[in-house]
């Protein structure tokens, strides 16, 4: 079969933020993929880049007294680091903010407008004139036009889901300095994009799934609105030409950064740019997220048709990862940065997990912490890794580290001939994407090497016939030597590890069909180790965002009184809805007392009005040390909360506020029916 030549890229991860294992969904299935096509020895390029431009940047640029350029820098190395140390293998890591991206920015604007595409609209825009800019719907906030819910951004409402224009919210506020802003008209470009309505109808089912496609062509019953592409100064971008104080939109250049790194890349290894991108028999393809779609799946192909370039091949397109069923939260630990994970536990076995659960398509992947420990412990460790640690240890201690030679020994050449015919089957589910399916079959094949080594006791006929345990010993190794270059795209450094076992220096894909034999097995360096549940707890410890690092806290002393209050970690958001189930209702402390045998608990008896009497178990005695003081006090509690049976009594709701001002930031604990009341203060 012929070389093919493949360009391959990943989104381009936001320079504003941290690389978390949410992104690496995305970056470590590219890189199996890509790292597959290099071993099937294809030309191969993985390009990608900081996405660089915009509104968030230039904020936090102008918050830390740096330039954008400045932390852009530090934030592009900083992604580097943790993907080098995640494994992933780009051929070229660059940034959007480039002579190159400029380049073909200004050269696809120029076409755009060539092909009649642009036009012109104003439209009334926030403008903060504290800030002197108009504000991005994310950096304002305001009450919702349609259900007066507030604290809602510019572009569309999280309680009543619908969307607007930012100058529609009431009261709206500038996110950034908290000012009112005015209203201004601004003049916008937009591309537009129903001159190309049946081309984009046709191309898009033919370079997507079903799934990302069908919902795409919805919009294609109407005529296809036009893209706003422009932004006011100040903004951090490329200004358009010929149009002053007019910034590319970053999602503009954001995807033309592919081409700009891959023309990077050909700049520094000697190639062409036309030879790669535009040549008809190349293959180009995008792995993106599906939050991302209409970016890749419209707008870009729209570009590049009008450009008079290459289309890619295909748009792979993957979903997001929740963590133990949900979406990852900070407050419960699960919104975990990759150098957060790098600090607790090795990178293959999230390598590991996330091949045994990625398939080709838009579907949400989970990683169950519980399940990850086991998974990485039963099978890459105790099904495919114990196969070559057991085999090279007994060679090595008994029979001076000597392979055997395997001809004439049928069981043992049917045995290897079976684990190389089940690489067509891995082979196709590597191409199709199917890595889950990868996994399966490997493991598979580990159970018949497995099931060979443990019929042939080597253990005990090494004491009794030497050759014929080195015979098995040799052919166990060789079997898990046949996994190891499977999972090499997966696993790519231990992969390294387990060649140098066989004194080898480089694998293919067909280094499979030979078997090595009859040399000295080389030193046995450990390949992976099992992972323990206290790892992942301290990584959940340390992702944990304590709202007492986030909040200002307003009085000194108070906070370290209530320092074990503040700790505890925010719930995740609710929204009004949930709020308003609970009925609290206030109530009059009659009797307030100690509870026997208990450290935390004082049993209250509220007198509550048209309710009656009421009799509540709080775990806050640490913090009221002279329950009686709470007599005659008015609370609030939760009157509709369902009775709980404690050991020292019945209690009838739960109290947030005990008559004592305290610090925000408190939290009522969910496992204690009546609460160490949250101050409200
Ligand atoms: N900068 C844009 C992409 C521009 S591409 C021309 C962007 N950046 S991002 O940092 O927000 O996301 C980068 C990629 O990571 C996207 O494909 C996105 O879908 C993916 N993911 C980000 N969070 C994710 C999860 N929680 N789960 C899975 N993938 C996720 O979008
Ligand atoms: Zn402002």
């Amino acid at each position: 079969m012929s070389k093919r030549k493949i360009i391959v890229t990943s989104a381009l991860p936001y320079a504003n933020g941290d690389i978390h294992l949410g992104h690496l969904v995305e970056y470590v299935q590219t890189d199996f993929w890509v790292r597959y096509q290099k071993l099937r020895g294809n030309d191969c390029v993985y390009v990608c880049a900081d996405d660089t431009h915009g509104t968030p940047v230039m904020i936090r640029a102008r918050k830390e007294g740096v330039s954008p350029e400045d932390l852009i820098a530090r934030m592009h190395a900083i992604h580097l680091k943790d993907f080098t140390d995640f494994q992933v293998n780009f051929d070229n890591y660059y940034s959007t903010n480039s002579p190159e991206n400029r380049e073909f920015s200004e050269r696809f604007f120029a076409a755009m407008e060539k092909s009649g595409g642009i036009t012109r609209k104003t439209s009334p825009q926030l403008y903060c004139e504290n800030c002197r800019m108009f504000l991005p719907d994310r950096f304002v906030k305001g009450t919702c036009p349609k259900c007066g819910a507030e604290g809602q951004y510019g572009d569309s409402c999280d309680h009543c889901g619908s969307t607007y224009g930012a100058e529609e919210l009431g009261n709206p506020k500038c996110t950034t300095c908290g000012s009112t802003p005015v209203v201004r008209d601004s003049e916008h470009l937009y591309f537009e994009l129903e001159p190309q309505h049946d081309y984009l109808e046709k191309w898009i089912p033919a370079h997507t799934t079903s799934d990302v496609s069908n919902k795409l062509l919805e919009w294609f019953s109407e005529p296809l609105r036009g893209w706003c592409i422009s932004r006011d100064a100040p903004y951090f971008g490329f200004e358009i030409p010929g149009h002053q104080g007019k910034f590319f939109y970053v999602w503009v250049d954001a995807p033309i950064g592919y081409l700009a790194s891959l023309k990077n890349w050909c700049e520094k290894n000697g190639q062409k740019f036309e030879d790669w991108w535009q040549d008809p028999n190349a293959e180009r393809y995008h792995f993106i997220g599906k939050d991302i779609i209409r970016f890749h799946c419209l707008f870009w192909p729209g570009m590049l048709h009008v450009a008079g370039l290459e289309q890619p091949n295909k748009i792979f397109v993957h979903g997001f990862l929740t963590v133990n069923g949900e979406k990852m939260s900070k407050s419960k630990g699960t919104f975990v940065n990759a150098r957060t994970y790098l600090d607790h536990l090795p990178p293959e076995a999230l390598r590991y997990y996330y091949a045994a659960k990625l398939g080709p398509t838009t579907d949400d992947m989970d990683l169950n912490l519980a399940d990850f420990v086991q998974r990485v412990n039963s099978d890459l460790v105790g099904k495919i890794t114990n196969i070559a640690s057991r085999s090279a240890q007994m060679l090595h201690k008994r029979l001076g580290g000597k392979l055997a030679t395997l001809a004439g020994h049928d069981e043992e050449l049917a045995l290897l001939a079976r684990l190389r015919d089940g690489g067509e089957t891995i082979a196709r589910h590597y191409e199709d994407r199917r890595f889950s399916q990868v996994v399966v079959e490997t493991c598979r094949l580990a159970d018949a090497a497995n099931e060979y080594f443990d019929r042939k006791e080597p253990w005990k006929t090494v004491k009794t016939d030497a050759e014929a345990a080195r015979v098995t010993l040799t052919a166990a190794l060789n079997a898990f030597r046949i996994l190891a270059i499977y999972l090499k795209p997966i696993l790519p450094a231990y992969a390294d590890r387990a060649m140098r076992l066989f004194g080898e220096s480089a694998w293919t894909w067909e280094s499979r069909d030979t078997a090595v034999e009859g040399v000295t097995l080389g030193e046995y360096e450990y390949l992976a180790s099992r992972i323990e549940a206290k790892q992942v707890e301290a990584m959940v410890a340390a992702a944990t965002v304590k709202p007492a690092d986030s909040g200002e806290v307003a009085h000194e002393s108070r906070a370290s009184k209530n320092k074990a209050r503040a700790a505890a970690p925010l719930k995740e958001e609710i929204a009004f809805p949930d709020f308003d189930k609970l009925d609290l209702r206030v109530g009059v402390v009659e009797s307030c007392e100690i509870v026997p045998k208990s450290s935390k608990l004082l049993k209250f008896v509220l007198d509550a009005g048209s309710l009656g009497k009421r009799t509540i178990f709080s775990g806050i005695r640490q913090a009221y040390p002279e329950p009686e003081k709470l007599v005659g006090k008015e609370v609030v509690f939760v009157a509709n909360l369902a009775p709980r049976k404690m050991s020292v009594g019945v209690s009838e709701g739960m109290i947030l506020f005990a008559g004592e001002p305290g610090v925000g930031g408190g939290a009522v604990s969910p496992t204690s029916a009546a609460g160490p009341g949250a101050s409200v203060t």
